[in-house]
C-alpha cells in the first residue's frame, strides 16, 4: 500500500520534522499514514466523527460522496441491483467475486441448511414483553446465538468465520420475522426451503396456518432489490462497531448484536422508520409542511427533516436514485386503499419537491437519502412500521460480517483502541468528606 510519496509535518514548536507515508488507495483520496505520530512527535491527531479519518483498509466497498457512486467490490450498485440477486450479492461480498452456477448452488443450498432456529432460542423471545420493538428483540436474539456457538467457534479459523457468517445470512431472515410474529402474538412460521430468500421473510412474516399464502412475485422482487442496496456501506457507525467490538476477538454473534444496536438510531438506519413517524406528525399536527421545513432550518430546534442528508454523499445517494424510481412506479402502480396511508405518501411527496428545490437544503446538500424512500416504499408494502429498521438490519448483516472477516483474517489486525483529547480536571488531590 505505500507509496514512494510522503507528505512533511514540521512542528512549529520545535522545528523537528518528519516525513509521513502516503498511501494510495485503488480510488479514493490519498491516505497520510499517521501511526507513527505519537511515537515521532508525542501528537495525537484529532477528529470527532471520523470527517476524515481511515479507520481500516478494506478491499471489500468503495463510495465516492461527491460523485454519488457506490460499488460492491468493484461492481457498481445499479448493474447489481439492476441484475444481481440479494444472494448473489452476498456471496459476492463475502468472498470477492462472483459465483459461477456451482458455487451459488452450493452457497444456497447452505443457507437453506442453515435458516432454522434452535427449539430453544424460541424461549427468547417470550422473555421479551409483548410490546417490546422488533430491533429491541433482535439486539438480544442475535446476542442470545452467542450461547450457542461458542465453544466450536475459533474467530481465528477462516472457515469458522464463514460457518458463522452462513449462519446469520441465514438465521436473520427467521429471526427477524419471528420478532415481529411475536409482538403480534402470531405463532412462529419456519421458513421453506423451496422459497427464495426474499419470499421466505415475507413467507415467514405474513402467511397463517389457517389458510394458504401465496408470496407476491413483485413486492418480493422490490424487496430483494431493497436488500441489494443495504447490504454493505463501508466504515458506517454500525460497521465500525461491528469492527471495533470485534477487533478483541469477540463472538461473532454477540459482534453483530453490537452492530444492530447502532443500526437503531434514528441517525443510521432508524432513519426509515423515523420518517414515516415524522410524516405522521406531519399530518396529524394539522399544521402546514412550510411550520416544519422552518423548524428544520432553525438552528435552536433539534428537529431535522428525517430521511434528508448523509455524512457522505453530497451530491446524491445512488441507492436513494434506485430505490426512488421503485418508489415513484409503486405510488403510480399501487393506489393504497387507507386514506391515512395515502394522505402520508402525499405528504412526502410534497416534501421531496420543497426540499429538493430549497435553497438551504440545495446548498447544504441535503437530498432525500436512502431511508426516505425506502420507508415509503415499506410502508405502501404493508410492512408493520417497527419492522423498517429490521429490514435494513437484514440487508446490512452481510456486510457486516464480510467487513468482520476481512477484520479477522488480517494478520496485522490490532484490537481497537482509539486515543482521546483529554479535557477534564488536572491532577488533584482527594479531600476527605467533611472538608468539601
Ligand atoms: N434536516 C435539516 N438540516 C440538516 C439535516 C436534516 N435532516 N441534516 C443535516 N442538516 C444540516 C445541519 O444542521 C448542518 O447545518 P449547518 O451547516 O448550518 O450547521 C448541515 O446540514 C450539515 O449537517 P451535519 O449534521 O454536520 O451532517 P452529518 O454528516 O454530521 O450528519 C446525518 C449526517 C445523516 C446524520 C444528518 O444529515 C441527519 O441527521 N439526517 C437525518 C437522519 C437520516 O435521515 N439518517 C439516515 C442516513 S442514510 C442511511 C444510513 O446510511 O444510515
Amino acid at each position: 500500500m505505500p507509496t514512494k510519496d510522503t507528505v512533511t509535518l514540521i512542528d512549529n514548536r520545535t522545528g523537528k520534522e518528519i516525513e509521513l507515508d502516503l498511501l494510495k488507495p485503488t480510488s479514493g483520496p490519498m491516505t497520510i499514514d499517521i501511526s507513527s505520530l505519537y511515537k515521532e512527535l508525542g501528537y495525537f491527531t484529532y477528529d470527532p466523527g471520523f470527517m476524515a479519518t481511515a479507520s481500516c483498509w478494506s478491499n471489500i466497498t468503495y463510495l465516492d460522496g461527491g460523485k454519488g457512486v457506490l460499488e460492491y467490490r468493484g461492481y457498481p450498485i445499479e448493474q447489481l441491483a439492476e441484475e444481481s440477486t440479494f444472494l448473489e450479492t452476498c456471496y459476492l461480498l463475502l468472498n470477492g467475486e462472483l459465483p459461477n452456477k456451482n458455487e451459488l448452488a452450493e452457497f444456497e443450498g447452505s443457507i437453506n441448511k442453515h435458516c432454522m432456529l434452535h427449539e430453544q432460542l424460541k424461549t427468547f423471545y417470550s422473555g421479551f414483553r409483548r410490546d417490546a420493538h422488533p430491533m429491541a428483540t433482535m439486539v438480544g436474539v442475535v446476542g442470545a446465538l452467542s450461547a450457542f456457538y461458542h465453544d466450536d467457534e475459533d474467530v481465528h479459523d477462516e472457515s469458522d468465520r464463514m460457518d458463522a457468517a452462513h449462519r446469520l445470512i441465514a438465521k436473520m431472515p427467521t429471526m427477524a420475522a419471528w420478532s415481529y410474529r411475536y409482538a403480534m402474538g402470531m405463532p412462529f412460521v419456519q421458513p421453506r426451503n423451496d422459497l427464495g430468500y426474499s419470499e421466505n421473510f415475507l413467507h415467514m412474516m405474513f402467511s397463517m396456518p389457517s389458510e394458504e399464502y401465496k408470496v407476491d412475485p413483485i413486492m418480493a422482487k422490490a424487496l430483494d432489490v431493497i436488500l441489494i442496496l443495504h447490504a454493505d456501506h463501508e466504515q458506517n457507525a454500525s460497521t465500525s462497531t461491528v469492527r471495533l467490538a470485534g477487533s478483541s476477538q469477540a463472538n461473532p454473534f454477540a459482534v453483530l448484536s453490537a452492530g444492530i444496536a447502532s443500526l437503531w438510531g434514528p441517525a443510521h438506519g432508524g432513519a426509515n422508520e423515523a420518517v414515516i413517524q415524522m410524516l405522521t406528525d406531519i399530518n396529524e399536527s394539522g399544521r402546514p409542511l412550510s411550520e416544519f421545513i422552518d423548524r428544520a432550518k432553525d438552528k435552536e430546534d433539534r428537529f431535522r427533516l428525517m430521511g434528508f442528508g448523509h455524512r457522505v454523499y453530497k451530491n446524491y445517494d445512488p441507492r436513494a436514485k434506485i430505490i426512488r424510481e421503485i418508489c415513484h412506479e409503486m405510488l403510480e402502480n399501487n393506489p393504497v386503499s387507507d386514506p391515512k396511508h395515502q394522505a402520508l405518501l402525499d405528504t412526502a411527496m410534497e416534501l421531496e419537491k420543497i426540499a429538493l428545490e430549497d435553497d438551504y437544503f440545495k446548498s447544504r446538500n441535503l437530498y432525500p437519502n436512502v431511508d426516505f424512500y425506502s420507508g415509503i416504499i415499506f410502508l405502501g408494502m404493508g410492512i408493520p412500521l417497527n419492522m423498517f429498521t429490521v429490514l435494513f438490519a437484514l440487508g446490512r448483516t452481510v456486510g457486516w460480517v464480510s467487513q468482520w472477516n476481512e477484520m479477522m483474517g488480517d494478520p496485522k489486525a490490532k484490537i481497537g483502541r482509539p486515543r482521546q483529547l483529554y479535557t477534564g480536571e488536572a491532577t488533584r488531590d482527594y479531600k476527605g468528606i467533611d472538608k468539601r
